[in-house]
């Protein structure tokens, strides 16, 4: 598994905004848009392309163009809904699909309570969006959802991980024989005894949209 920290001062400047407790709602879903746009661009580095030749005014040129079947973007419902149109605004030919997952917050277990998503996913490049990689049960669940419908190529996109998940996530899929890749806007401390991301910046669920 690779794991990719986005080090640049505008990220650093957001994710900061983002962890200010004093920092509302509507300015949160804001910068998490913002940040995952520059998360994104990292994360589509090896999105697949084909090479194509255009006419300029001029003379051809020669280019590429996303490859079809297009990238499929997968938000964990409700954060990861979220950082859906940050992602979009770089990836607007992409398809969604749509895996509702909770976790149960004794046992941190993660299970699934909605899926929309193609059976098929062979040959598909996946790029889940979840805002907090903390104990690793969700997003693996979700990947793991993605690796049993076919797909072979995941990259997850975080606002923030704790170490605690990425080696969660690097033991569950070393032997999957598939690149997982996470890139993510800052690699955290630790978590707290019920499974929080410390500094982190709380529920990013709640954050996002209140708490219901
Ligand atoms: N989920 C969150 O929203 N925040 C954390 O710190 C951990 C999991």
């Amino acid at each position: 598994m690779e794991t990719f920290v986005v080090d640049h001062p505008l990220v650093a400047h957001k994710l900061t905004t983002l962890r200010d407790v004093r920092t509302d709602s509507p300015t949160f879903r804001r910068l998490a848009d913002e940040l995952v746009t520059l998360l994104a661009y990292e994360a589509t580095r090896d999105v697949r392309v084909s090479p194509v030749t255009v006419d300029t005014p001029l003379m051809p040129a020669e280019g590429v163009r996303l490859s079809r079947p297009a990238p499929l973007v997968v938000p964990i419902l409700r954060a990861g809904l979220g950082m859906l149109d940050g992602m979009m605004r770089l990836l607007p030919t992409a398809e969604v699909g749509f895996l509702g997952m909770i976790r149960n917050e004794e046992t941190l277990e993660a299970s699934t309570y909605a899926t929309r998503l193609p059976e098929d996913l062979s040959g598909r490049q996946c790029y889940v969006l979840d805002p907090m990689l903390a104990t690793g049960g969700t997003l693996a669940a979700a990947i793991q959802f993605l690796f049993d419908r076919g797909a072979v190529d995941v990259t997850a996109l975080c606002l923030l991980a704790a170490p605690e998940g990425l080696a969660y996530l690097d033991e569950t899929f070393k032997d999957s024989g598939h690149p997982i890749r996470v890139v993510t806007a800052g690699l955290d401390e630790r978590l707290n005894d019920v499974g929080y991301i410390l500094p982190g910046l709380g529920d990013a669920g709640d954050r996002l949209y209140g708490v219901v």
